[in-house]
């Protein structure tokens, strides 16, 4: 199948190469001519895990390219995907004027029973009124336009994508129910589940999901703060409750509040819908003020925990990116607990196994270092913010050695308080008993069962 993916973004690339993969023939397309030039001499412009790869290896066997001209391959598509951003608009709602002008470019060359497959994360109803911006343009042409919204996650977006939990297939007519039906066959004959729904279940889908999971990790931040206060140990709780299968063990990590370019204005937009449709979602309109003020709270307390020494204090923060395994920095948590330490007269340097050139265009005043252990030189305190392998593996001898204080607060729980005690630190984490003895009870009883000591990771 001839398909054009508009947007060669993190979902629109990541989706054209595994549809490539998949055995279709694959454009995407891009109006940010850089961006087409350097994927079309080998460059891949994201930092995403296997990506480089696949892209390679589809463009060599041809069913892969790349073109910053949308019309000439617009032209000949039997799909046509749009996967340009939706980034938030005014009063929590999203900007659909890329998808919209997107989808005026297309209109004028589409050819009859090309099927519009709306990939970005779009509002109940979008799918509709693209359906009339396409057909002021092009009266009396026959066409669909469908939603088949995208749940991969950055960092792991390919196996994501070629291994999903479901495929969405939001569809008016039956032409475009086939068309997609059709698309990922390669993927539903391996017993991969399908929805075919209409385009406005489709389009609630990605909103509730996203709405949900962003619920459960503001869920357990909450618990982790009660944990605090009450001698209780997160892990511990998360585990018992994770392991009841209705629950389920993702998203169940304590961390500095959720980020990226999905959860955050997906919840804020879901609450804006339910506003406007009278149907008011109360529950993540919570959610969305809870996770802004945690950032602060998060940043308040690096300042409490570094107490008479704050004023001044040299700060390594370990981690840019949202998420670890992603270059991407859009509403990390980073960007906005550095500015708060910086206000309260911190000084702060910065480490990122990727994401450092993309969080410095945010940032003013903070040194980055692409050695770990040169940021935390002379350091009164490490934060760590990201939950990179690279921190997980840290040598915390090493990084003892370098500081010159002896705080470590670890907004991941990547590490127990016995282990950091052993190098002479001071471990400050979420959800735990300030006292070692009581975590090691837990860690030593959870080792006998590892399956059961495994942190679920929080896929943001
Ligand atoms: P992105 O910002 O990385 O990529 C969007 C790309 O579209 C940019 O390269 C931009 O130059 C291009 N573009 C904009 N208008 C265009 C036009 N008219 N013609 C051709 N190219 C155009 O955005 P990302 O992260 O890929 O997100 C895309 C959509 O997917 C959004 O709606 C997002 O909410 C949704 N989504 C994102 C996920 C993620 O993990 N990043 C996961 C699931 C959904």
């Amino acid at each position: 199948m001839k398909v054009v993916m508009i947007g060669a973004g993190y979902v629109g690339l990541t989706t054209g190469a595994c549809l490539a993969e998949l055995g279709h023939s694959v454009t995407c397309v891009d109006t940010d001519a850089a961006r087409i030039k350097a994927l079309a001499a080998g460059a891949t412009p994201i930092y995403e895990p296997g990506l480089d790869d696949l892209i390679r290896k589809n463009r060599d066997g041809g069913r892969l390219d790349f073109s910053a001209d949308t019309k000439g391959p617009a032209s000949r598509a039997d799909a046509i995907f749009l996967a340009v951003g939706t980034p938030a608009g005014a009063n929590g709602d999203i900007d659909l004027s890329y998808i919209e002008a997107a989808a005026r470019q297309i209109a004028p060359v589409m050819k009859p029973n090309t099927v519009v497959v709306v990939k970005s994360t779009v509002v109940v109803g979008t799918c509709r009124r693209l359906r009339e911006v396409i057909a002021e343009k092009r009266l009396g042409l026959d066409f669909s336009v469908a939603s088949n919204p995208e749940f991969l996650r950055e960092g792991s977006a390919i196996e994501d994508f070629l291994h999903p939990d479901r495929i969405v297939i939001g569809a008016d007519d039956r032409r475009a129910a086939a068309l997609l039906e059709e698309l990922y066959a390669p993927l539903t004959r391996r017993q991969t589940p399908v929805l075919v729904t209409n385009t406005a279940n489709a389009e609630l889908i990605k909103y509730a999901s996203n709405a949900f999971l962003a619920l459960k990790i503001g869920f357990i931040n909450d618990v982790a703060d009660l944990c605090e206060q009450v001698g209780g140990e997160i892990e511990a709780v998360a585990r018992g409750m994770g392991l009841d299968r209705r629950i389920g063990t993702s998203f169940l990590s304590p961390g500095p509040g959720f980020g990226g370019s999905c959860f955050p204005k997906d919840t804020r937009a879901f609450v804006a819908t339910g506003r406007k449709h009278r149907a008011r979602q109360s529950l993540v309109e919570t959610l969305v003020a809870k996770n802004e003020t945690r950032k602060s709270s998060l940043a308040r307390r690096v300042v409490a925990e570094l107490g008479d020494r704050a004023r001044g204090a040299r700060v390594a923060v370990l981690g840019l990116a949202f998420k670890a395994n992603t270059d991407d920095v859009r509403e990390s948590p980073a960007l906005s607990i550095i500015p708060l330490l910086q206000q309260a007269g911190l000084s702060v340097r910065a480490h990122d196994p990727q994401a450092e050139a993309n969080a410095a265009r945010h940032l003013s005043g903070v040194e980055m270092h692409d050695c770990l252990y040169a940021a935390a030189q002379d350091a009164d305190a490490v934060v760590i913010l990201t939950e990179w392998e690279d921190y997980r593996a840290l040598d915390l001898k090493r990084l003892a050695k370098a500081m010159s204080g002896s705080l470590l607060i670890d907004y991941r729980n990547l590490f127990t308080a016995q282990k950091i005690a052993l190098h002479g630190l001071r471990y400050v984490s979420l959800g735990k008993s300030a006292s070692p003895k009581a975590a090691g009870a837990v860690v030593s009883k959870a080792s006998k069962r590892p399956e059961l000591a495994t942190a679920a990771p929080n896929h943001l």
